[in-house]
């Protein structure tokens, strides 16, 4: 008997389980749009250089066009549809509005997932390729500019929306540390 080549699998997206059974080679990003209709989550280039596809996974930045479905059973999985709290539009969300943070929109899921994940990772102390002292008594980087571009260069967009864009994350980074 030939192997199967699908699996039944369950993943956790946004806080929901959705079953669904699928080709092995899919990948996350496909299952998100084509199977899941979570739509939000784009395809830029499919081969993790632009960052359009970028998703969180247990907290963390992932390319979801780079990892397989099968792969992301019983992790937390948040896409840009889990991102608001209802109505209420998170603060990273609020920020690329307030500041044009887009033109087009087509990068901006990415970029707003990425930025949650950037977030998280400066407040964790973690350093970037852009940190001068990284003996662990420096202590939290300072999220410079300078910093949040390498943080978020990953992320590509073809507007040229950068100056908004890391302006919108200092904005809302900033958001964060006072509301601790
Ligand atoms: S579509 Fe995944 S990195 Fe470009
Ligand atoms: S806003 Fe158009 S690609 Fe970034």
């Amino acid at each position: 008997m030939a192997p199967s080549t699908t699996s039944a699998l369950t993943l956790n997206i946004n806080g929901e389980k959705h079953t669904l059974s699928v080709d092995h080679r899919t990948t996350l990003l496909d299952a998100l749009r084509e199977r899941l209709d979570l739509t939000g989550t784009k395809k830029g280039c499919d081969q993790g250089q632009c960052g359009a596809c970028t998703v969180l996974i247990d907290g963390r930045r992932a390319v979801s066009c780079l990892q397989l479905a099968v792969a992301a059973e019983g992790r937390e999985i948040t896409t840009i549809e889990g991102v608001a709290d209802g109505d209420r539009l998170h603060p990273v969300q609020q920020a690329f509005l307030d500041l044009d943070g887009f033109q087009c929109g087509y990068c901006t899921p990415g970029q707003i997932c990425s930025a949650l994940g950037v977030i998280e990772e400066h407040a964790a102390g973690w350093p970037s390729a852009a940190t001068e002292d990284v003996r662990p008594e420096a202590g939290v980087p300072e999220l410079t500019a300078e910093e949040i571009r390498e943080r978020m260069s990953g992320n590509l967009c073809r507007c040229g929306a950068y100056v908004s864009i890391v302006q919108a994350v200092a904005k809302a980074a900033r958001a964060e540390e006072e509301a601790i």
